[in-house]
């Protein structure tokens, strides 16, 4: 932690009420609470399945079937998640008027299904197939069933719409994280290990920008005491709670900022 303090929730919640225009970047750390694996890490999707040959576009491009190996357990984990108390924390600091805007690199809809109503998906839905010939899109309940590869009208096999590596960002979601992260006073990063570009450069972008940049995780990161100028670690659930109460409760974090924060 880098701004001064004895207690960083509080000043984290004190940046936030004196800077405002909020934006938040997730990454799978605020799902894992959901019950859904992180791809990082001893208990993470890469340790069972080798990105190179699962999640990559060329993967897919060769082996449709070996790959959704992977994709029907990601499909069924994420189908029967529910979101948890940092996804309602989020879509309630919204709601009070704090958070502006989450930028997502999960593919779950927890954000929307807890009540975020702006919600930038940057690395796309498993709600949605497209088919990667004819581009023909469904929503996946109609075409998946557990066990089966879902198959596009011309016969082909369709993939998830979202980011394999090797494909680029969504045009528009590139271009409103961007515009979110060059004009926002605070972004607080939660649960990413910031370690995929571009969305890793999100954070960057915020703090060159003039942002304060909140960290939110368990771990340390290739953001922390380096981008970052408040890391509240833990989990974001008790986090995010913990900064609800304060901004809730707390008329001193209505005043300016602490020292070390422009
Ligand atoms: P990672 O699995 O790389 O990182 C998850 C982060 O969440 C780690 O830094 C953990 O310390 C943290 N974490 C774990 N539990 C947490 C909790 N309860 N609260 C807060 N943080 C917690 O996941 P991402 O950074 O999201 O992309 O991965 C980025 C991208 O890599 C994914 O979108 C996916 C993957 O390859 C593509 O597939 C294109």
């Amino acid at each position: 932690m880098r701004a001064g303090g004895s207690n960083p929730v509080r000043e984290a919640a004190r940046i936030l009420t004196a800077r405002g225009n909020v934006v938040v970047l997730t990454g799978a750390g605020i799902s894992v609470e959901s019950g859904i694996p992180s791809f990082r890490g001893s208990q993470g999707m890469w340790e069972k399945y080798d990105p190179m040959e699962y999640a990559t576009l060329h993967a897919f491009m060769k082996s449709p079937q070996k790959v959704w190996e992977m994709l029907s357990e990601m499909v069924s984990v994420c189908g029967g998640a529910m979101p948890n108390a940092a996804h309602r924390g989020l879509a309630a600091l919204e709601e009070m008027g704090v958070v502006r805007a989450v930028i997502t690199q999960n593919v779950d809809g927890l954000h929307q299904a807890a009540g975020s109503r702006r919600v930038i998906e940057y690395h796309g839905n498993l709600d949605e197939l497209i088919c990667v010939y004819c581009w023909k899109r469904y929503p996946t309940r109609d075409r998946w069933t557990p066990g089966s590869v879902p198959l596009c009208d011309c016969g082909e096999i369709l993939k998830p719409n979202v980011v394999l590596f090797g494909e680029p960002i969504p045009w528009l979601a590139q271009e409103e994280a961007e515009e979110e992260a060059r004009t926002c006073g605070v972004l607080v990063v939660i649960g990413t290990s910031a370690q995929v570009s571009p969305a890793c450069d999100i954070p960057r972008i915020a703090k060159e920008s003039g942002a304060a940049v909140v960290e939110i995780n368990p771990e340390e990161t290739s953001l922390s005491g380096n981008v970052t100028d408040i890391h509240l670690r833990g989990s974001a659930s008790e986090l995010l709670r913990r900064i609800q109460v304060t901004l809730s409760t707390d008329d001193e974090s209505t005043s300016t900022s602490p020292p070390g924060i422009k």
